[in-house]
């Protein structure tokens, strides 16, 4: 068996929780590869909304095991907050959830560092989760990080000393930085006993067995194409790979075990924290996207950005990604528009632009839009795509017509049962 993909194609909270829920009874395994608790990923069913920061989406559905890859960061705190969270459900999470040993762990003092250096940006801020991802994955690529196996190691305690003491050196060199480390490593040392409580495991040995098993399974990205470390907006972005090559590296799979590459992505397009955003709209329309949308971020609350959907941004990740099938969510958020806006190319300095250009942050970008009429009505109580509005199914099929891949899935409600299957093509 492959490993499907299921990842974001914009920047980040397309609705990949929702979608990875929907779709877990399908398989065995679902596997996070990259990212940490900067990721929201929320679900709804049974009237009751969760949050999902590091442990996969497939958490609340029986016989499935959720797989932490080695591609993801921890911290330990946030981790244990997650899983009292989960309590009142129930969970046999022993036996639901398995950690990879080479999996980093985020420090109190990689937090400090990521706010430490988001306060020194200013106005150049990343507009970072400040959950300590930058730093941690700059310990990893600096070959100096802590890994989950390490808490096992009879010298864990001289490791993480000599690891803080590396990081307060640093924090040393940003002026007006003042922090209380002391209150930060009581509750961190204590979160990292209780992660003892979870297998840890060779997960890249664990995922290969499984496959040669016939074990169907599902990676879950977290972020999005946008948020890539080197295909995104950089600087601006997460500092991980979030495409489907980062399955690979964060799960230990080879690219000829990749299978189906679900890409999903919103009807409109958001963004939260700083970086460019050729389609947004700072206007009204904008505003009621983001009102009709709920467009507040999972992890941090923070208005999210709002715009009209991009084609050459879609294209571009749909290309980097080998996506096979694609997901629209949201699409009642446009329920009360008259006309919705499609970005086709982009005008730069008068040149036509029908890709994503390396600069899109010291030049003007003019999105040029096509109107596509809108269906003008609710679709949150519709149970199959054959009952749309022929305006959403001829949005659908331009979309379609533009992107060069199906689109399987019609997302028109947060909750679980509001997924419709795009029976034409599926
Ligand atoms: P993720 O990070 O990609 O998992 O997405 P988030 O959970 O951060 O953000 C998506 C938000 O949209 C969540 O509040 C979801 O409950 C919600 N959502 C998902 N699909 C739909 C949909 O089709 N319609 C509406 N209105 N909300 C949706
Ligand atoms: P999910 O998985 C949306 C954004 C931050 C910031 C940049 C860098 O829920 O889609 P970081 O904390 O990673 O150093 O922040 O990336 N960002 C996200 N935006 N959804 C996410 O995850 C994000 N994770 C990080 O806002 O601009
Ligand atoms: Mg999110």
């Amino acid at each position: 068996m492959k490993v499907d993909v299921l990842l974001g194609l914009q920047w980040g909270d397309e609705g990949k929780g929702k979608i990875v829920d929907v779709l877990t009874p399908q398989y065995d395994i679902i596997a996070r590869f990259q990212g940490g608790p900067n990721a929201g990923h929320t679900l709804e069913f049974e009237g009751i909304k969760h949050v999902l920061h590091t442990i996969p989406s497939g958490i609340f559905r029986d016989g499935v095991i959720n797989l932490i890859g080695n591609g993801v960061v921890i911290d330990p705190v946030i981790f244990q907050q997650e899983l009292d969270k989960l309590a009142p459900y129930n969970l046999d999470i022993k036996s639901r959830l398995v950690i990879s040993k080479k999996a980093h762990l985020i420090l109190p003092t990689h937090r400090l560092l990521d706010a430490a250096s988001e306060a020194a940006k200013g106005k150049d801020k990343i507009g970072s989760t400040l959950k300590g991802i930058g730093p941690t994955y700059m310990d990893k690529t600096g070959r100096n990080g802590l890994r989950v196996g390490d808490i096992y190691s009879p010298n864990f305690k001289e490791k993480y000393t000599s690891l803080v003491n590396k990081h307060k050196n640093i924090l040393n060199h940003f002026d007006d930085f003042e922090y209380n480390l002391g209150e930060l490593e009581g509750p961190w040392l204590a979160a990292v006993e209780k992660l003892k409580e979870l297998p840890a495991i060779d997960s890249e040995q664990y995922i290969n067995d499984a496959m040669k098993n016939g074990k169907k399974i599902l990676a879950e990205g977290a972020q999005g194409t946008m948020l890539d470390i080197d295909f995104g907006t950089y600087p601006f972005v997460t500092s991980s790979n979030t495409v489907t090559a980062g399955t690979c590296t964060g799960l230990g799979v080879a690219p000829t075990k990749i299978g189906d590459v679900i890409g999903i992505f919103k009807a409109y397009c958001t963004r939260v924290g700083s970086g460019p955003f050729p389609t947004e709209l700072e206007d009204e329309v904008g505003e009621e996207i983001r009102k009709s949308g709920s467009e507040f971020g999972a992890t941090t609350g923070r208005p999210r950005r709002c715009g009209w959907i991009d084609l050459p941004q879609l294209k571009y990740a749909i290309m980097i990604n080998g996506v096979t099938k694609l997901s629209m969510m949201k699409a009642d958020v446009l329920d009360g528009f008259d006309t919705i806006k499609a970005c086709t190319h982009y005008l730069i300095d008068g040149e036509r632009y029908d890709y994503f250009p390396y600069d899109v942050s010291d030049v003007e970008v003019v999105p040029v839009y096509e109107e596509i009429e809108g269906w003008n009505s609710d679709l949150t109580t519709l149970s199959s795509y054959n009952d749309a509005p022929a305006a959403l199914k001829n949005y659908v099929e331009y979309l379609e017509r533009n992107l060069e891949v199906p689109i399987t899935v019609v997302s028109v409600g947060p909750d679980r049962s509001q997924t419709l299957n795009n029976k034409v093509l599926a």
